[in-house]
């Protein structure tokens, strides 16, 4: 495409060749885009700068005709006057060029819009959903499945995507867990990072789109998991569990934040300065800018805090929320609250010149149609290429949560009945927030043993449904609860065969957004299917499709094998398939606990020891304990937890000394070992537990974690180096400290089953 070199470069070049001091050439040298930005900023009106922070829905068809509705023309009138800084949601090359057209073409400086868009794990070719490919504990490809989505989202005219989602989340109720990494921010920040690294790259090139890390700040805490209800946590929370990921994807340079719908403490985090302005912009220094959630300023008034729309756009801008998605109350007030003096025009500067700052970043200002290319468009999306890698990240994703008696892996001499309604499903594999996902593309189970299985020994049988049979975006999340006329079918089939392998779980939409639940165990009418079919055939496999940990006491204590394999995307049948057949050894671990009941919730393997004992077994008889009367403290399947086809040996950990000085390295190294017959891959964990300190701390940490390759027989020594940043805390003054003592290391194969040694600082 021909270089599109706008009116406002043109005058950049000149403001910056005319006159500049040999001080401001220092400055050009230093931040030159910082330099582009402020002449920018010089050439626009207070309406031009409160443009910027507006943000658009895409609503007509923007290729159409010229709209009729007043709402639509109204938009229509701002984007050519220059009162759009950003759309959302529209997508394809041929829409965007249209709509930046209108921009550039018509507004006084053609500042052209940034195109946001929910690029969540994936754009048409789907990766497994993020907290499933959290159980990959494989970074790297994290990195490299974002950045096949951020690939195929720039191919489609968008250039930026609301992603990653870095709440860290213990409340497996909350239907959003699905978009996360879990339960724990160590691990959680380290995942910011890979995302966020995978879909930026280098923000300049045109086949990376900027991120969002969101949402900013404690949304995964929404009390008793219900979607955007209050939160209310400790400053201590705040500091070590919730604002790691965000620290991190800031750290590692993401262009913007986005703010949470909830209330926080008291204030709803859009209208948040301490959150906003206090943190995020003061302590962390950050330079990109926030965008509200949907609406989130608008949403001010319903929280009450604010008693109209233009209470809501002071009190958001001035806690530091940069642009308005779609809530209109910066552009319909900002202006006069200005005039008024309610709101500072330097504040209003100072979210302008961030989100040109972006602009520049992306390349905007020099080709405004940068990300607007056909051929690369038709190239890219959908390609073979990303179906590997989505296939890749499948395998890696599946969590062998129990295999007794190695009733796994099948073998193709094996008559095997499959049996459930998600076996066949090639749509619920796709996940929540599929952004252009093709409605029932996915590789089913069925579908994926045939290919790798023998087609004549397998036999399906549906037994009940998961209403409805296509799930829409829309509200139908209902499960069918008392459909059982697929159960003789299914019995039947069952009694016929070896094995029976049973898919069972949640559709799409039964987790994400406004997806909770109060019942964490199988939807509908699925577990009596399964304890029907157990009466005739024990020998099941079970393979688990959901958005979030699931209470399987029962199918636990019964079912010989269960496999975790979530919603894995485009790839899915063929990964499953892999994993039963043992063509692929599964290694992932639990990012997040699985519960006995949804009363445990909230349940996190980093707890406190309380003041009281714990009994970590369930004991009735003990009433003074910090325990339940009636189920066990710990999770049933404990974070960090996920089996092989082959077996691993832990050596005893080893320090070089006992005791160190605070700023050294504590190493500790250990060997693992293979010591069964097929090659595997274990992550090893390592937790940490401060022995004595100011503040109550958990009674473990992770704080390392090393996956390793061996073949049969094979061992690797691993080594951990801690530094105080390991060793450290923040107190609730949101100091970050190191205190002397006693401390344990703990490393294993899960949060449950450690080895301990300990030294002191
Ligand atoms: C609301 C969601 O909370 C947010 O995560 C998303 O990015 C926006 N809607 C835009 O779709």
């Amino acid at each position: 495409m021909q270089k599109h070199i706008t009116l406002v470069t043109a005058l950049i070049v000149l403001l910056i060749s005319s006159c500049n001091t040999p001080n401001e050439t220092n400055t050009i040298d230093k931040d030159p885009i910082g330099h582009k930005v402020d002449s920018v900023l010089k050439l626009m009106t207070l309406a031009e700068k409160v443009g910027q922070l507006n943000q658009y829905n895409g609503f007509w068809d923007i290729t159409g005709p010229v709209p009729k509705d007043d709402d639509s023309q109204l938009k229509y009138e701002h984007i050519k006057t220059g009162m759009v800084g950003s759309m959302l949601n529209v997508t394809s090359v041929e829409k965007v060029k249209e709509a930046q057209r209108l921009c550039v073409e018509n507004s006084r400086l053609k500042i052209p819009m940034i195109f946001g868009y929910d690029v969540i794990h994936g754009y048409q070719t789907m990766m497994p959903i993020p907290l499933a490919e959290a159980a990959s504990w494989d970074l790297a490809l994290m990195t490299k499945s974002a950045g096949v989505a951020a690939r195929e989202a720039a191919a489609a005219g968008v250039n930026w995507t609301f992603a990653p989602m870095v709440d860290i989340s213990r409340d497996a109720r909350w239907g959003r867990v699905m978009e996360g990494a879990g339960e724990d921010p160590y691990y959680g920040a380290l995942v910011a990072k890979a995302r966020v690294t995978g879909f930026q790259g280098d923000l300049n090139s045109a086949s990376t789109v900027a991120a969002c890390a969101k949402h900013f700040a404690g949304y995964g805490f929404a009390e008793a998991g219900r979607d955007y209800n209050s939160a209310d946590f400790s400053r201590s929370t705040l500091y070590n569990t919730i604002l790691p990921p965000f620290k991190a994807a800031a750290e590692e340079g993401v262009a913007t934040f986005m703010n949470s719908f909830n209330d926080v403490n008291g204030t709803p985090a859009t209208g948040n300065a301490f959150l906003q302005r206090d943190i995020l912009k003061g302590k962390w220094d950050y330079k990109g800018f926030v965008v509200s959630d949907w609406a989130s300023i608008m949403e001010l008034k319903v929280h009450a805090i604010a008693k109209d729309d233009k209470e809501a756009a002071e009190i958001a801008l001035n806690a530091g929320s940069d642009m308005d998605m779609e809530g209109r109350c910066y552009v319909n007030h900002l202006e006069a609250l200005v005039k008024e003096g309610k709101v500072k025009e330097d504040k209003i500067d100072d979210a302008v010149k961030r989100i040109l700052r972006l602009k520049f970043m992306l390349g905007l200002f020099d080709d405004p149609y940068k990300y607007c290319n056909t051929t690369i468009e038709k190239a890219e999306i959908g390609k073979a290429e990303n179906l590997n890698t989505a296939l890749e990240a499948a395998r890696k994703s599946i969590v062998l949560l129990k295999n007794e008696n190695n009733l796994l892996p099948l073998s193709k001499e094996d008559k095997i009945a499959l049996i459930g309604p998600l076996a066949t499903d090639k749509d619920s594999p796709l996940g929540s927030w599929r952004a252009k996902a093709i409605t029932g593309s996915a590789v089913s189970v069925l579908e994926g043993m045939q290919q790798i299985g023998n087609n004549e020994n397998i036999a399906y049988a549906k037994g009940c449904v998961l209403s409805p049979e296509t799930p829409t975006f829309k509200y139908e999340v209902k499960i069918n609860a008392d459909d059982k006329t697929g159960f003789e079918e299914a019995i039947q089939l069952a009694k016929s065969v070896e094995k029976v392998v049973m898919v069972l779980g949640e559709n799409c939409f039964q987790s994400g957004e406004g997806r909770s639940r109060s019942e964490l165990q199988l939807p509908g009418v699925q577990l009596d299917l399964l304890k029907k079919v157990y009466a005739v055939n024990p020998n099941i496999v079970l393979v688990l499709m959901n958005g979030r940990p699931l209470a399987l006491p029962w199918e636990a204590e019964h079912i010989p094998a269960i496999v975790e394999a979530w919603h894995l995307g485009s790839m899915s049948g063929t990964a499953i398939a892999e994993v039963l057949y043992g063509l692929e050894n599964p290694s992932g671990k639990l990012p997040m606990s699985f519960p006995y009941n949804v009363g445990q919730m909230p349940l996190y393997y980093n707890l406190k020891s309380t003041g009281r004992p714990t009994a970590n077994e369930f004991d009735a008889g003990m009433v003074f304990y910090s325990h339940y009367s009636d189920v066990s403290n710990t999770a049933l399947f404990p974070f960090g937890h996920g089996l092989s086809y082959t077996t691993f040996n832990y050596g005893k950990p080893t320090l070089s000394k006992t005791s160190y000085k605070k700023g050294e390295m504590v190493k500790v190294d250990l060997t693992i070992s293979n010591t069964g017959s097929v090659a595997g891959d274990e992550v090893a964990q390592l937790y940490l537990r401060d022995l004595v300190s100011r503040a109550t701390r958990p009674v473990k940490e992770l704080k390392g974690f090393q996956k390793v390759h061996l073949e049969p027989g094979e061992s690797k020594t691993i080594s951990f180096e801690l530094t105080d940043q390991e060793l450290g805390y923040y107190n609730a003054k949101g100091e970050f400290v190191v205190e002397t003592g006693a401390f344990e290391i703990m490393i294993g194969t899960s949060s449950a089953e450690i080895q301990t040694i300990s030294f002191e600082l």
